[in-house]
């Protein structure tokens, strides 16, 4: 559990902009650049620089839009309900938020969901929405089998792993901007419904790199 004390978060109070407004993907139904990689790009969310610890180009705004696209492609997909797809979405634009480096960093979730409370972005949410979020966040970089282990601390365990399963997939269609055998790996990723964005994902960084 992550506790949410208001009193205490804002260590500072720097002039941030507002939380982007977190839109549902065009309801259930279809939207019109499906898989228009170029009209995705167009509507991106807006994320700005100053929540980042660290600039980076690997982990950083374009890549935390894409997280951000890929994420609601697969809530729309999953046919999400709206409330579970818009914690999701919000765990998606500040899972990165937290990063001090590009390398393989087991801790910068939890680095992350600090910084989402320093920075007050959960106030966006209820705070049971917040846990959620804040956990999907906290162990997007952990193994499956460590994020099934706390999600039973959860106050409900089975949501706070469909939010952590659902960023993993989008940050992990996002691996194509790394190529090799970092690539995307079609067996790794928790929903069948993820393997065939693949390709959309190298066309996305292809037009929104
Ligand atoms: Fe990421």
């Amino acid at each position: 559990m992550y506790p949410l004390p208001r009193r205490m978060t804002r260590a500072w109070s720097p002039p941030m902009p507002a939380v982007p407004t977190i839109r549902y993907p065009d309801g259930m139904g279809p939207a019109p650049h499906a898989d228009d990689a170029g009209a995705w790009a167009g509507q991106a969310a807006d994320v700005p620089a100053e929540w980042f610890a660290h600039f980076s180009w690997l982990h950083g705004v374009r890549h935390t839009q894409r997280v951000h696209i890929h994420a609601q492609r697969l809530v729309r997909e999953l046919r999400w309900p709206e409330a579970d797809a818009c914690i999701a979405l919000s765990a998606a634009l500040w899972h990165d938020v937290g990063r001090v480096n590009d390398g393989w960093d087991p801790g910068h979730g939890a680095l992350s969901a600090a910084r989402v409370v320093e920075l007050g972005l959960h106030e966006s949410l209820s705070e049971a929405d917040a846990q959620a979020a804040l956990f999907a966040i906290r162990y997007h970089c952990r193994s499956d089998g460590h994020g099934s282990l706390r999600a039973a601390g959860q106050d409900d365990p089975k949501r706070a792993l469909r939010i952590l399963w659902l960023l993993k997939d989008a940050d992990a269609l996002d691996r194509v901007r790394l190529g090799g055998w970092e690539d995307p790996d079609p067996a790794q990723l928790r929903h069948p419904r993820a393997v065939p964005m693949i390709p959309f994902a190298r066309e996305l960084l292809r037009v929104f790199a």
